[in-house]
């Protein structure tokens, strides 16, 4: 049978190995619901990247559009985004995603403390989950890679709209936009903080 897609004979079971991880996400937050009453994460997003801008990553990165591009050399075809209230959320659920059984953590870029230049501010993860589907390598468990971003509500709205800015060919006023969001996201931060100190002063009898 003849496939067009980006991710050859994985396409189908992309969603699945995504599964896998998703499901413990969510459990997690479950879990954290029934002990402290709260949840963990405000929401979160969870995507196979799609055939055009994988095949748009791959030619970015001089990659042939290959399954093995896609799978193995590119390690966000599977991206989740989990997006928190405050700040030490982002530090649990990584702490979580860290230590369960399956997942192998290859990199993490801590961009809350290491602020990109522009103001971006995110915890990245790159992990290798063991999931029970023959992966490209022929290795069955498989070894199937994704992308964990996690941010607070603040964090992601700043970067919906620098993104925005970044996709927007011609725009006037760019240096006074750049700087604006820069300053913007280092006042974003600062509301973060005092967000985190104010709810640890509400919930203070309860850790
Ligand atoms: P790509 O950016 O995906 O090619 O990979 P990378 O190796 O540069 O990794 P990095 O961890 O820097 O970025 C991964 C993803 O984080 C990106 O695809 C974006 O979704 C997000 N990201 C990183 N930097 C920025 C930024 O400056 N602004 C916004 N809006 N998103 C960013
Ligand atoms: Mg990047």
């Amino acid at each position: 049978m003849k496939t067009d897609s980006i991710y050859g004979a994985y396409n189908e079971v992309l969603p699945q190995v995504m599964r896998t991880l998703t499901d413990k996400v969510i459990q997690f937050n479950w879990e954290r619901v029934q002990s402290t009453g709260h949840p963990i994460y405000e929401h979160f997003n969870y995507r196979v990247k799609s055939e055009d801008s994988m095949r748009e990553k791959c030619t970015r990165r001089g990659l042939p559009q290959t399954p093995e591009s896609a799978l193995l050399e590119l390690k966000d075809s599977i991206g989740l985004r989990i997006i928190t209230n405050f700040v030490d959320d982002i530090y649990k659920t990584a702490a979580f995603i860290r230590d369960l059984p399956n997942v192998t953590v290859i990199t993490e870029k801590d961009y809350i403390k290491n602020v990109k230049p522009n103001g971006y501010r995110s915890y990245h993860m790159i992990l290798q989950l063991e999931a029970p589907y023959e992966d490209i390598m022929g290795n069955n468990p498989g070894k199937w890679y994704a992308e964990v971003q996690l941010r607070t509500i603040a964090m992601d709205s700043w970067a919906a709209l620098e993104h925005e800015m970044k996709y927007k060919k011609s725009i006037a006023n760019s240096r006074m936009i750049e700087s604006e969001l820069k300053r913007v996201a280092d006042e974003l931060a600062s509301c973060d903080v005092s967000m985190q100190t104010i709810r640890d002063l509400i919930r203070e009898d309860e850790n």
